[in-house]
């Protein structure tokens, strides 16, 4: 009994903020003493042999799944079926299933069995708060690669509402003949542009259509290939024609998704059904903890779509900016993590001597007069709670403006400013998220401002008997050449499962991104044109989801592997104003924020060289992550032996970037390859150019390489060699380049140097 109660608590913990959900499916299943224990496991089990008595039919595979259930309820059909939640096919062996823990351990004596664990409950990645600013993508918009027409995109998450104008089909062709997808809406709801609509939620009793109660599914799959249209705003900011990535691309909604989270075993039946639907990019805005790749459903599902020449792309998570943070690690999918754009929503803290002090609100009242307040800061009575707004924690504000102390539930501390009677609000950054900030829809005049703001706030405060305030609306202000800067929340690397790929792969818009939502979330919007604007790396994916859309577009044959080399290889390192990319500090983002960099769409489209991986190059590097055959069979459903395939380090895979951990007092001398193929004109010549990272001593053969065709593959070898006194500093990475040059092209390999022992 006490056993179990610790791995409760355990999963309850790692679920964060889903404990709400998993708890009241806790108490449902306690009213029966049997079934107090039973929860959904996914199980893993081996490819049945194929032979002329087993081929691989579907029929097949669910009685050969049916096999490890308990014998007891093997033997009824009745109560066997409530017990199987999903059967796989495409991207995994295995299946779901509602089991007690003595049921699975008897399943582990099974011949075929491989692993089984209890699913996971996954968070959607924006930032906390249910409201989230958005910032509006629609501008300049990408207008390459034939605006993503032929291409599927296939979106997991919370749903869609379908008749928004973001999925008018107008200017977009009929979806290609391999198209297989079903929608789910009734009858003329589906179009050209929405092909496909589905609900896999296991938990909810109702099926149905895959509505969005929530926004996240309308909002992330706008952003990837929302259609045209005109005059998009959310409470008249950031006013402007709204587009997604790929404006002409489909779209397949596979509802998996709740306010409330999404579980594992809905996400890999959704994989297994889309690969089958025929989409050739799919969009997972969604994540937990990080787990070895053989236990992450969306690790494994998401391999199962790249052997099918399916590209993934998810987000890196909200848990920055904590190094090893980061959620959908697997070298094989596209991490993203989130940057602001160039616009903000502004409102301007102003004191009453005169001070100013830019902050962003998306909620600007147009009868806010902006006439001095009385402004307190309710922390100075030495109460946390009350620094912190918290519900409750406040009282008697009439007509103040009041500081309150950043953090979880944003839009929650005005409520409790409201509440009490005040005026206006003043939410100042704790000191972890410095200067980033977002646009939210608060519910009074309110303005978000840095950490090194509220420090000058609180001491005006402290040096005046009568402090004032007010908020200036200045609306949507355009072109801070800062941009882009890592938001605060974006997750971090080193990759925690395997730290010799660098992650997160790439940055992309992700803070106060204006896209559809289902309904308005403003008094004064009129009709279906609904927009919001929020926050966090699920509004990044599908930015990338979207351009990746746009690249397979225009370059039918690429691999995932080549359209992933190509968006990382071009991607951008300086910010408008041409110097360093800043993180919320604002001082130069390192390379375990920024991955490659901030993507650029139209250097992508072009990029001269790419670093192609196949499915199988992956297995030598799965050996090399010492996981055993089984293990790796699980994810590659294919027999695996290691001992003949042979290990590699996980940086000699092929990938685009480099992570190189070196150890401090020894020389290590480390050698890897790589290999580049020509996309570029067929007679091309590329010098190098190399920015040594210190700490190492480096060296590259052969420094120029000839091409004469089209797709020629030239391999070059890469040295790497740790300083004596590496480490000695207590300074834990250093970061550097590799770059191939031609009179056309630029291909950068960005590097990560980990010294271990340092310190
Ligand atoms: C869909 O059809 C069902 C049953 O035919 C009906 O009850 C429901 O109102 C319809 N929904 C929409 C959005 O038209
Ligand atoms: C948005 O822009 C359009 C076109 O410029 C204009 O007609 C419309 O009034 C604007 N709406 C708002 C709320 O500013
Ligand atoms: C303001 O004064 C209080 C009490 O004297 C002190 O604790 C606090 O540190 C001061 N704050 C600032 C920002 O100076
Ligand atoms: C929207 O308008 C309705 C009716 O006028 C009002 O009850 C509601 O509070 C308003 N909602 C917001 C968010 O302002
Ligand atoms: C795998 O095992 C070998 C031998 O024990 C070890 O040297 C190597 O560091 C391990 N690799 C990883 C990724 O743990
Ligand atoms: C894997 O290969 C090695 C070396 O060829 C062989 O000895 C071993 O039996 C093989 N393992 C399996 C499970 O086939
Ligand atoms: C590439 O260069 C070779 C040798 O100079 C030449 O024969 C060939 O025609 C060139 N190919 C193209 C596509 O320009």
């Amino acid at each position: 009994m006490e056993n179990k109660k610790c791995v409760m608590l355990q999963i309850i913990y790692l679920l964060g903020f889903s404990v709400m959900f998993y708890l009241s499916v806790a108490v449902a299943a306690e009213t029966d003493e049997d079934k107090s224990s039973m929860q959904t496991y996914i199980v893993w089990v081996k490819r049945p042999v194929q032979n002329l008595f087993f081929a691989k039919s579907h029929e097949d595979l669910e009685s050969w799944y049916q096999t490890f259930l308990p014998d007891t309820i093997a033997n009824s059909n009745e109560l066997t079926k409530p017990r199987m939640v999903h059967t796989y096919r495409n991207v995994a062996t295995g299946f779901a299933a509602k089991l007690t823990p003595e049921e699975v351990k008897a399943m582990e004596q099974k011949e075929g069995f491989v692993s089984a664990h209890p699913e996971r409950i996954l968070p959607l990645h924006t930032t906390h708060s249910p409201n989230f600013l958005g910032l509006q993508q629609g501008l300049g918009v990408w207008k390459g690669a034939n605006y993503g027409e032929g291409v599927i995109i296939g979106v997991l998450d919370t749903g869609i509402g379908p008749d928004h104008p973001s999925f008018s089909d107008e200017g977009v062709p009929p979806p290609p003949a391999k198209w297989k997808g079903k929608c789910d809406f009734n009858g003329t709801v589906c179009n050209n542009k929405l092909i496909g609509a589905r609900n896999f939620q296991s938990g909810k009793t109702t099926g149905g259509p895959p509505v969005d109660d929530e926004g996240h599914g309308t909002h992330t799959s706008s952003t990837a290939a929302g259609n045209f249209v005109k005059g998009a705003n959310a409470f008249g900011m950031a006013n402007g024609t709204a587009a997604g990535m790929a404006p002409y691309a489909h779209l397949a909604m596979y509802k998996i998704c709740s306010e409330d989270g999404c579980t594992e075993g809905d996400i890999v039946a959704a994989l297994d059904t889309a690969v089958e639907d025929g989409v050739d990019v799919l969009s997972l805005s969604l994540g937990g903890p990080s787990f070895p790749f053989y236990e992450d459903g969306i690790a494994v599902g998401a391999f199962g779509a790249i052997q099918k020449g399916i590209f993934v792309s998810c987000s890196a998570g909200n848990s920055g900016p904590s190094y090893e943070s980061l959620s959908n690690e697997a070298p094989w999918i596209l991490t993203v993590g989130g940057s602001t754009i160039d616009r903000s929503i502004r409102a301007t803290a102003l004191l009453g001597d005169h001070g100013e002090f830019d902050g962003v609100s998306l909620f600007q009242p147009k009868d806010f007069n902006s006439a001095l307040l009385p402004l307190v800061y309710p922390g100075a009575n030495g109460n946390p709670s009350s620094a912190l707004c918290s519900p409750g924690s406040l009282e008697n504000l009439e007509g103040k403006i009041v500081v309150c102390e950043g953090g979880r539930g944003r839009v929650a501390k005005g409520e409790e400013v409201k509440r009490a009677g005040g005026a206006a609000m003043i939410l100042v950054n704790q000191a972890i998220d410095g200067y980033s900030v977002l646009a939210d829809a608060h519910v009074l005049p309110a303005t978000h401002v840095s950490y090194q703001a509220g420090l000058n706030i609180k001491a005006f405060i402290n040096s005046t008997s009568t402090p004032t305030a007010t908020i200036l609306f200045k609306g949507t202000v355009i072109g801070d050449p800062l941009a882009p800067k890592v938001a605060s929340f974006s997750s971090r690397g080193p990759s925690i499962r395997s730290p010799g790929i660098l992650k997160p792969d790439i940055i992309g818009p992700g803070v106060s991104i204006l896209a559809a939502w289902p309904v308005s979330v403003d008094n004064g919007t009129e009709g279906k044109a609904t927009f919001n604007m929020v926050s966090g790396t699920s509004m990044s994916c599908p930015h990338l989801s979207g351009i990746a859309a746009l690249l397979k577009s225009s370059h039918p044959d690429w691999s995932p592997a080549a359209i992933k080399s190509a968006i990382m290889t071009t991607a951008e390192v300086e910010n408008l104003a041409g110097s360093a990319i800043v993180d919320q500090t604002l001082f130069p983002a390192d390379i375990f924020a920024l991955g490659a960099g901030h993507v650029n769409p139209s250097k992508a489209n072009d990029p001269g060289l790419i670093y192609d991986i196949q499915p199988e190059d992956y297995i030598p590097y799965l050996c090399g992550l010492n996981y055993t055959d089984e293990q790796i069979q699980v994810i590659t459903q294919q027999t695996v032996n290691c001992s003949q395939v042979g290990a590699v380090p996980e940086a000699q895979l092929n990938y685009p970037t480099f992570s190189i951990k070196t150890g401090s007092s020894e020389t290590q001398t480390q050698y890897y390859t790589r290999t580049v193929t020509n996309v570029g004109p067929a007679n091309s010549t590329y010098e190098l150019a190399l920015v040594v990272p210190p700490k190492v001593g480096m060296s590259v053969n052969p420094q120029v390489l000839t091409f004469t065709e089209v797709n020629q593959k030239i391999t070059y070898h890469v040295e790497f060699n740790a300083h004596d006194d590496a480490g000695k500093d207590g300074v834990p990475f250093a970061e550097g380049y590799l770059r191939w040059v031609s009179d056309k092209h630029s291909v950068t390999t960005r590097i990560a140097i980990l010294i271990l022992k340092a310190i």
